[in-house]
């Protein structure tokens, strides 16, 4: 099992968007996917809600050995199971860093049993759950507008990928930027990803995703946007989907 973190502590940047669309796609591609919303607004829990395995995510930061197990033994995990968000989320900001990262990564590798691929929603902020994420990741990706602001968050998201490195998980690979809701309207948004290109170079995916109300459309309707019965989304399928197959090559994994 290869474990992929949708992280930026920016709000809004498109975790969630690729986080489900790379579900849907494993999961039509005949892989097992195993998604955990660790972000409490649940926004992943809410699109992926029709494949809820029962398991909370909080739970995932308990101590016990046999969780994982008592859930997946003896079930057909084919397709999408998903992790969903509860409100206890919130009491592992409170629980010591180095233990919910320990408690996390254990309950990670006992998974491994059941899926071929771990996917993991983080909140937008620096925070317990986003690292004990990284740290129990072997790939992490970010998304990102072409705005300032969002560049600012980007820049210093590279540091933190930097800094769980140096303090424990020397393997964690970062796939790269997903420049994502781009604008080709906006001459503004495009010199910021030219800018963004210049800087980061091969750190910025190469490709992006554009602002499509077929992307949007098709979270809130619990369904990938090739799904969607829509000239204009055709289009976003296709656009979508470079991403995938680029981020499951990087994952080694197709
Ligand atoms: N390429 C896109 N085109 C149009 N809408 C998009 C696109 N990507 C994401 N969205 C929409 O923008 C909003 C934010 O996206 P999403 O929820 O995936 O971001 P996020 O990084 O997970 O946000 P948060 O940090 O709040 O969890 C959502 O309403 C989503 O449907
Ligand atoms: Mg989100």
């Amino acid at each position: 099992m290869k474990t992929l973190a949708n992280a930026i502590q920016k709000g809004g940047q498109g975790k969630t968007f690729a986080t489900c669309h790379l579900a849907f796609d494993g999961a039509a591609r005949g892989l097992r996917v195993v998604v955990i919303d660790l972000d409490s607004q649940g926004n992943a829990s809410y699109t992926l809600e029709p494949y809820d395995s029962g398991l909370n995510a909080s739970q995932l930061f308990s101590d016990d050995e046999n969780l994982v197990s008592s859930i997946f033994d003896g079930r057909d995990n084919s397709g999408i199971s998903l992790i969903r968000k509860d409100f206890a989320l919130a009491n592992i900001e409170k629980m010591n860093g180095d233990v919910a990262a320990a408690a996390l990564r254990m309950h990670i590798s006992n998974l491994r049993k059941y899926f071929d691929i771990c996917l993991i929603d983080t909140p937008p902020s620096i925070s317990n759950l986003m690292a004990s994420a990284l740290f129990a990741s072997d790939y992490v990706m970010s998304p990102v507008e072409a705005e300032t602001y969002s560049i600012q968050g980007m820049q210093a998201m590279v540091a933190v990928i930097q800094n769980i490195r140096l303090r424990g998980n020397p393997n964690l690979k970062f796939i790269g930027m997903l420049p994502n809701r781009v604008n080709y309207r906006d001459e503004r948004q495009l010199q910021n990803l030219a800018g963004m290109r210049a800087a980061f170079q091969d750190l910025v995916m190469p490709f992006d995703c554009r602002q499509r109300g077929s992307f949007a459309e098709a979270q809130g309707d619990q369904k990938p946007v090739w799904q969607i019965k829509k000239t204009a989304a055709r289009v976003a399928a296709k656009e979508v989907r470079v991403m995938t197959q680029y981020v499951f090559e990087k994952m080694e994994i197709v």
